[in-house]
């Protein structure tokens, strides 16, 4: 990263269902990364997550959960900005002001809506076409230089890059247009059922994803259930969808490189190669849930740092939203 001033980091995590080994390949382990060298906000989407029908009581736990596998993960309260996005009033405003920036044709072509629209036909909501405006608005109200992200999130941020373009056309200079941070490996984990399409946590086969508080006898049985082919050759081709996939999450795991991941396993079979995948996912998620069931039990902690997080984000937050409302001619609230 270019030396002066230091680049803002902005991303955001659902809390619905648990997290799961494909938010921490594509995401949370950047996150960690980034967190040394960039200011970072990291925001748990509440309010994205309602775009599909939740229990209350369930998503409250899962609200407190995903902040605490945050923390576990080793996301550190004290240098990153760490906060539940309902919090911040300014998103829901961001977001209508953008709306009016937005075309409904932009929306209707995003294939997150599309897919979400045929999995829950009951209920396709405004929300869930809006979606992405207001994603756009949790990074455009930061100032964000860089957002890092899996590859499935890659049409939303050319969404929010659209949006700030056009606004800064219309107005002037006010937004930052942020650039997407998607890692080599890992930012499209598969299923381990379906290797054609992503590990979702709201598959409805919990065999096809990991979730990081998987215990170590549930992350072996479905690594070797995992499906893979008949070839029985560890390397790394698209024609080899549930391999490379496996590969990938062996590199995440132990931060071997593909090529070496083929040398290891050059002269060995499925067999072995799924045993030691699942150690070392074991290995890897061993610690974060260790620290996890501490953090989770200690709802007061949890509480002080989203009251933190979210006063400091409020504050950078208001100073963009004023400015937009400026920009708009809206007027300021008489004093
Ligand atoms: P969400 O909660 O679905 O996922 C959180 C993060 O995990 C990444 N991810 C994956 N990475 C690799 N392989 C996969 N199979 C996989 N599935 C999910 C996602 O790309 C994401 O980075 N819309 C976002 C949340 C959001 C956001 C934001 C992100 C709201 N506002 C502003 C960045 C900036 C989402 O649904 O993430």
């Amino acid at each position: 990263m270019d030396s002066g001033k230091r680049k803002r980091v902005f991303s955001g995590i659902q809390p619905s269902g648990g997290l799961s080994l494909a938010n921490y390949a594509g995401a949370l382990r950047n996150f960690k990364a980034l967190q040394y060298e960039c200011d970072c906000v990291f925001c748990v989407v509440d309010l994205h997550a309602i775009t599909v029908r939740q229990e209350p009581d369930v998503l409250q736990r899962n609200t407190y959960e995903a902040l605490a596998i945050m923390l576990a993960c080793g996301l550190d309260p004290e240098r990153n900005i760490m906060f539940m996005q309902s919090h911040v009033p300014a998103h829901a405003e961001m977001a209508w002001i953008l709306n009016c920036y937005t075309y409904c044709g932009e929306l209707g072509r995003m294939t997150q809506f599309k897919e979400k629209s045929d999995r829950h036909s009951e209920n396709v909501n405004v929300g869930l076409f809006d979606y992405p405006v207001l994603m756009a608005g949790d990074i455009l109200l930061y100032k964000t230089d860089i957002v890092p992200v899996g590859a499935d999130q890659k049409q939303h941020l050319e969404l929010s890059r659209d949006l700030a373009i056009r606004f800064n056309n219309i107005y002037g200079d006010t937004l930052i247009v942020p650039e997407p941070y998607i890692p080599e490996v890992g930012a499209r984990i598969m299923s381990l059922q379906e290797p054609e399409k992503k590990m979702s946590k709201s598959d409805e086969n919990e065999n096809a994803y990991i979730l990081l508080v998987d215990p170590p006898d549930v992350i072996r049985r479905k690594i070797k259930r995992a499906v893979t082919d008949s070839d029985n050759r560890v390397v790394y081709l698209d024609e080899k969808p549930g391999v490379q996939n496996l590969m990938s999450i062996y590199s995440i795991s132990t931060g071997m490189k593909i090529p070496d991941i083929e040398k290891e396993f050059e002269t060995k079979g499925y067999g072995i190669f799924k045993d030691r995948v699942a150690e070392a996912v074991v290995e890897l998620l061993g610690p974060i849930q260790d620290e996890f069931a501490h953090l989770v039990a200690d709802r007061k902690y949890l509480e002080s740092v989203m009251k933190a997080g979210a006063e400091k984000a409020e504050c950078i937050a208001q100073k963009t939203l004023a400015k937009v409302y400026e920009k708009i001619g809206l007027l300021p609230r008489p004093k």
